[in-house]
């Protein structure tokens, strides 16, 4: 690098120093303990003029300088590098049979009737790398790779933002002159979903899943496209780590936290097998709630010594075991392509499947999304495909096996008419939807009562699918107000309908009668406004007629609603058989409760500007009870725990969100002291 003009003063390399740690301090507050201590403005304030000192002066860039997150200019190539010890990997499990096996096998090699004490750990899915920091400095970084040589990657390394570029020296644990760390880096769930939907929008393939998005994001010749991706770390273990020396894994972990190192909080350590398959249980089951992807746990014999006596066979230690979760992603067929109509119109294309179990749940459906995804993906029917699913939501085509082809796969050509009234369809400027337009369509209207006798809206028991289409396809129901004016007898004449069931049909129309505003709304069907904005909507106005007499810009005025959903809202209202059905609908009787929270006296807002969070079974209520009654006297409910929860309520079996509260220091409250608070 060519010298510098300027002349470094002592002053201005103090300055430099002291920007340096300032940003170390506060990106390891925000982006390890999740505590962020200043603004993001103030943040990106700090590093640019750090970026400008080093530019002004290039011999003040120091290898741990923060600076480097931002990314270097491209390589050729990656260099290749030695492993000082060889990354192993691991056997898998993936039934509880083979759990038991493995615990079995490591008494048996230790001679030993007692149980052993494991520590369990989720496994994380995303690509492992080794990260060697000397004397606290990270100086290299590289990839797995074959186990023995990885990549050279250690500018792509320092983008990752929880990854310190030296470490922190608590005074409980003295800085190892040596450590080669190991641990997974990935991509959070919701950064693999904006990835994906930016890349489609430029034309660019998708990732087929948030490993894959991980691996080709670090693996990049040009850091700087790494630094643009929002990649997460969290460390697992050690190679070569000197100076200090403890004897179990558990402890190694501490170290690692103790240096500023992320480590999952996640952890269960020093457990038996049976403790472990409850742990696998309480995961698998809310694998789905995490902000990452895990794809089972990593059972570990916790004491060092006896990992040592263990050993390892065939390049996987005989000390660990990955336990893997039920697939999520499977293959299999497109029998044909169906086009539903939801209630705003948008036709959407589903795919029929030859039944697949995937994850534990039989599989014969799965969205298409749109026209454009199918011809991006080239889905034909009769084609091969990797399917998957995620949680609740809807299976979805990965991508088509092409070796899988035999060419008897016919193209779908998508639909010019709507399927159900056949008036032809439209496709708005930059929408990627087809849109029935016809206001009398009956698929439509089907699916706005679907969604009006939903759970989140009026929740009328009884009234499934097939009912809704005699109702609809008969001429008995007109609109959602028309519900309300069915009789007994009228419901009894339908197909498969006892007289016992049409007469549970009308209680339960007649108790949905009475309702709170944000179902109220919700049921409504109002485009862009789902189940929370129904909720914010009902908050804000406190009545039906406050919320129907609102101008766009009052509508605006109100956080979390932007003008897309003022105008959708007004255009709502503003057509006249929206206003007559809910006319219909009060004529029949449909009654709104109060809000809960508004209109209250000051004094009873007890709870007014706390926010709680809640995890695990209540045994006085049920949480959405618990929900009501702390916004019934001011109080928030939100579904994650950040700095700015003011209590988690732990009920039995809690989740995540407990080991994130005590993580970020939040207090924890009983069932029993959220009880005193209510009353
Ligand atoms: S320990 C000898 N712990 O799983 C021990 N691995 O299938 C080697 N992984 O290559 C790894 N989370 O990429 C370990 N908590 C965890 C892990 C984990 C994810 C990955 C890692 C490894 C692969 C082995």
């Amino acid at each position: 690098m060519a010298e510098s003009e300027n002349h470094v003063t002592e002053a201005v390399a103090k300055k430099a120093q002291a920007l340096r740690r300032a940003l170390h301090h506060h990106n390891y507050a925000y982006y390890v303990l999740n505590e962020p201590e200043i603004s993001d403005a103030e943040y990106d304030r700090l590093m640019r003029e750090l970026i400008a000192l080093e530019e002004a002066y290039p011999e003040l860039i120091t290898p741990d300088s923060p600076t480097h997150r931002i990314g270097a200019p491209p390589l050729d190539r990656f260099e290749a590098v030695s492993h000082t010890v060889p990354m192993l990997s691991l056997e898998n499990a993936f039934f509880e049979k083979e759990v038991l096996e493995f615990d079995q096998r490591v008494r048996r090699f230790l001679e030993t009737d007692d149980p052993v004490a494991y520590t369990a750990e989720p496994k994380v899915d995303g690509l492992a790398v080794e990260i060697v920091y000397e004397k606290g400095l990270l100086m290299q970084a590289s990839t797995r790779g074959d186990g023995f040589k990885g990549e050279l990657i250690t500018p792509n390394i320092k983008t990752i933002n929880s990854v310190p570029l030296y470490l922190m020296d608590s005074g409980k644990v003295a800085v190892p002159a040596r450590l080669e760390v190991r641990g997974e880096v990935f991509m959070p769930l919701e950064a693999f979903k904006r990835l994906n939907k930016e890349r489609l929008k430029q034309g660019e393939p998708a990732f087929a899943n948030p490993r894959n998005a991980a691996a080709g994001s670090l693996r990049q010749l040009d850091s700087r496209i790494t630094a643009q991706r929002p990649l997460d770390m969290f460390c697992y273990g050690v190679g070569v780590m000197s100076d200090l020396s403890p004897s179990s894994h558990w402890e190694i972990l501490g170290i690692l936290k103790e240096l500023g190192l992320p480590v999952n909080p996640q952890i269960r350590p020093r457990c038996r097998i049976e403790e472990v398959l409850e742990y696998y249980n309480m995961l698998s089951e809310r694998r789905h709630a995490f902000t990452y992807e895990m794809d089972g746990i990593v059972i570990k014999v916790d004491d060092l010594s006896l990992q040592r006596r263990l050993g390892e066979k065939s390049r996987s230690p005989r000390w660990a075991l990955a336990y893997k979760f039920p697939a999520v992603q499977e293959t299999t067929r497109i029998l044909g392509i169906e086009i539903q109509v939801g209630r705003t119109g948008a036709l959407t294309p589903v795919a029929h499947l030859a039944p697949v179990l995937v994850g534990g749940v039989t599989v014969s459906r799965a969205t298409l999304h749109n026209e454009d995804e199918i011809k991006r993906k080239d889905i034909r029917i009769g084609d091969t495909v990797l399917i998957q699913r995620a949680g609740d939501v809807i299976p979805e085509v990965v991508k088509v096996i092409e070796t899988a082809r035999t060419g008897d796969e016919k193209v779908f050509r998508f639909p010019a008419v709507c399927p159900a009234c056949h008036s032809r369809v439209r496709r708005l400027e930059g929408e990627s939807v087809w849109r029935c337009v016809n206001a009398v369509c009956s698929a439509q209207l089907k699916a706005r009562i679907r969604h009006f006798a939903s759970k989140g809206a009026f929740d009328i028991d009884g009234l499934g699918g097939k009912l809704v289409d005699q109702l609809v396809d008969r001429g008995l129901v007109r609109s959602y107000a028309d519900l309300f004016y069915l009789d007994k007898a009228t419901l009894a004449g339908l197909d498969r309908m006892a007289e016992k069931s049409a007469q549970n049909l009308v209680e339960a129309i007649s108790k949905s009668k009475n309702i709170s505003l944000d179902r109220f709304i919700y049921g409504l069907g109002i485009r862009h406004v789902g189940e929370h904005l129904a909720h914010v909507l009902a908050r804000a106005f406190g009545s039906l007629e406050a919320f129907m007499a609102a101008s766009e810009d009052e509508l605006i005025a109100i956080d979390e609603v932007g003008p897309q959903v003022a105008q959708s809202i007004r255009a709502f209202f503003e057509t006249p058989e929206n206003t007559a059905n809910i006319e219909k609908m009060l004529q029949a009787g449909v009654r709104i409760a109060e809000t809960p929270g508004v209109g209250l006296s000051e004094s009873k807002r007890t709870l007014e500007g706390e926010a709680f969070v809640l995890t695990g079974a209540l045994e006085s209520m049920t949480r959405s009870e618990a929900k009501a009654r702390i916004e019934a006297l001011g109080g928030k409910v939100t579904g994650s725990v950040s700095p700015r929860t003011t209590y988690v309520v732990a009920g039995k079996e809690p989740g995540s969100k407990l080991a994130r509260a005590r993580q970020l220091g939040v207090p924890v409250l009983t069932e029993q002291e959220l009880l005193e608070r209510l009353s």
